[in-house]
Formats: C-alpha cells, structure tokens, sequence
C-alpha cells in the first residue's frame, strides 16, 4: 500500500504571468489532496473519490481519448497517465486507488493541480520512472492542456511539487529556475475562499491567453528586439507602446507586464518583511487584476475589502479569478481578531458563505511519512 499527499496552493503575488514567460509566487498550502493505492497485476485502474463519492475505471493499455471521458477527477488521473506513459513509453501499472481532500473544489486553490501531482508522485514510485519533480509538474501540465482544454500556466503544478516548507516559491516561467523564499515567520496566510463558485473560468481562461498572443503579435510589428512573450516588454516600453495595440489586448498586456514588475518587487519586500510595500504590491496587483485583466468580481473585491477593514497586512484575489478565494498576509499576533472581522465585513458585503483557512506553507507533494502522516 502506498500513500502520497499533494498540496494546494495559494498565489502571493504574479497572477496570469506564467502562460507569458513570466514570474510566479505561489505556496502550497496546508489543504491537500490524499491517495492511497495498491499496485494490480495487470492495467485496470479503479479509483474511487472518497470526498465526491464517485468511482472511475480505466485500462492503462487503452487510455482513453479526452472526449470519451466525464468531466470532473477522472480527467485528472487518466490525463497523468497518458502524459507519464507518452514521455517514458511505457505502460504503467494498474492500481485501486482511494482519494481523499480537504481542499475545497473550485476555490482556486489548484485542487485539480493536486490530483494530479498526486498520482504522478504515485506512479512514479511505483514504477521506477525515476523522474524530476519538474518534470512531473510538466507532464501534468501536459495532461491539465489534453484533458481538462485549460491551457494554464506551469504555476500550480509546480507549486504542488517542488515547495518547500515555510516558503514560497519563486518561479521564471521562461527559464524554469526556481527558488525557495522564506516566509516572515510572524505573518500568517490566510485563504479567504468567497463562496462564490468560479463561472466561465475555463473559457475567460483560454480568452485572456488568445489576447495575451494577439498583444504579442502587435509588439512584434513595433519593438525592433526579439519578443517573444510579454516578458520581453519592459514597463518603460509599455509606456511608449502599448497605445499602438488595440483594446482589449492592450489592457491585458499592460497586467502582465506590471504584475512581472510586480513580482520582482515583492521578492525584496518579503526578504525584509517590509509590511507597507507588501501591502502596496498585493493592492496593486488586484486592481490591475480587476480593472485590466477583468477577472476579479464582486465578492473577490468585497473579500479584500473585508481583509483590509480587519488588519491584514495585504491581500487580493489568488488564482484564475471569475469567483473563489483572496490570500491575505495577516500578523500572527492578530489572527484570531483578523478572522473574526473579516467574516462579519464580508457578510455584509456578499450573500455567499466565506470560509477563511489558517494555512501553513507546506512541503511539496511526497510519499506520506512521519512528517506528513496518511492519515489526519
Ligand atoms: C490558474 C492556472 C495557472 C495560472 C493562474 C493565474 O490557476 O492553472 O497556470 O495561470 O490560473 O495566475
């Protein structure tokens, strides 16, 4: 019997960057996903989700073609094992497998992401495959593209696998260099999760990625050096020539190359627990995100608004957007006051139920051990 755990994670800082080369923030968090299997002595694979109550079957010898499969966990696995079994050519062995989570679905904490760190953790193990952690988190991006059609960045699989307790970690998603940054040991992440389930993500998703390109393809036309994604405009050229692109791309264009300034920012500001600049950066960041980008919403705006009426140091939205949750930065001192009011200010603000989570900044996915024991 093996058992492998995979946290969720929250972005600090560098949203929509990372399918434009860009810079990255994110934690994995102390919600996370569980799977316990026992290998088989042929392909079947039968896992069952304890926390849907839905059970999927499928043969490693005849994967399954994206469209031949429902939506919802099933994707995830069968999507791993393709993606494992198209990069080692081989054919991987069938298990029985349970998963369990305390991650909510749908609040943008990657639960999907997850999954599927899960069970390529899993497989890896189980059939020597003797693969990087950035190489899983690769193939499982592969897997999120074929099988889920979301085109997402790198940033939720990595951070699922390669992080490191008690930071976050800083990801180039151009040159793939990665680095563990320690967090402020007196500040508190908290997961503000709206309870507003995320609408047209998926679409709105893959939309902002086209006119991420189309900005690109109208740089290309202006700027004399090599563009290749928005990464390669600095701010000072944005100001000169984002005016020659046309609206919407424009304005997305202008996020990403702020939000990658952004990032860089932040890095010193968390390096030196500067409180005021942090706090700038993450409100600068959500109003790009909602003015810009057009993925925030009201309860995401109302969720920071609550945070800041209750003392965190920053906050804003955390992943895709269009719905879920806001990471907030909260002193340690302060965190049983900062939950109280900011659940009160939000219920006056939205009529959806929040639920605010205390999190650790966890290790990545990993064999369960004494540290990180199978069962809670
Ligand atoms: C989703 C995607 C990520 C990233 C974020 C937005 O979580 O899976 O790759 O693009 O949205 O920053």
């Amino acid at each position: 019997m093996l058992c492998v755990r995979a946290p969720g994670r929250v972005n600090l800082i560098g949203e929509h960057t990372d399918y434009n080369d860009g810079y990255v923030l994110p934690a994995a968090i102390s919600l996370e996903t569980r799977v316990r299997a026992r290998s088989r002595n042929d392909t079947r694979c039968i896992i069952y989700s304890d926390t849907l109550d839905e059970q999927a079957e499928f043969d490693l010898s005849a994967i399954p073609e994206p469209s031949e499969l429902p939506s919802g966990f099933v994707r995830y696995v069968v999507g791993v094992a393709w993606a494992l079994q198209a990069h080692t050519g081989r054919t991987l062995t069938g298990i029985e497998a349970t998963i369990c989570s305390d991650l909510p679905l749908g609040a943008g904490l990657s639960s999907s992401a997850a999954v599927e760190a899960a069970f390529a953790v899993l497989w890896n193990t189980l059939d020597d495959l003797h693969l990087d952690k950035l190489t899983l988190a690769q193939l499982c991006q592969r897997a999120e593209h074929v099988y889920a059609g979301v085109q997402c960045g790198l940033m939720d699989q990595a951070a699922s696998l390669l992080s490191e307790a008690g930071h976050a970690l800083f990801l180039d998603t151009r040159t793939l260099f990665t680095q563990s940054v320690a967090l402020p040991p007196q500040w508190a992440i908290v997961v503000a999760d709206t309870g507003k389930p995320r609408a047209l993500a998926e679409s709105e998703y893959n939309l902002r990625r086209a006119q991420c390109e189309e900005a690109v393809a109208a740089l290309q036309g202006v700027l004399d050096e090599g563009v290749i994604a928005l990464r390669d405009v600095s701010p000072e050229q944005a100001m000169l020539y984002l005016s020659l692109i046309e609206e919407p791309a424009r304005r997305r264009a202008r996020h990403v190359i702020g939000e990658n300034a952004r990032v860089l920012e932040f890095l010193t500001a968390l390096r030196h627990a500067d409180a005021p600049r942090v706090r700038h950066l993450m409100l600068a960041s959500h109003a790009s995100l909602r003015d810009d980008y057009e993925v925030s919403c009201t309860e995401l705006d109302a969720m920071v608004d609550a945070c800041l009426h209750a003392g965190a140091i920053g906050a804003r939205m955390t992943g895709a957007g269009f719905g879920g949750a806001c990471i907030a930065l909260v002193e340690k001192t302060q965190l049983e006051q900062f939950l109280r009011q900011a659940e009160q200010h939000y219920r006056q603000l939205a009529p959806y139920e929040p639920r605010f989570y205390a999190c650790e900044a966890v290790g990545g996915a990993s064999l369960c051990s004494r540290e990180y024991p199978c069962a809670r």
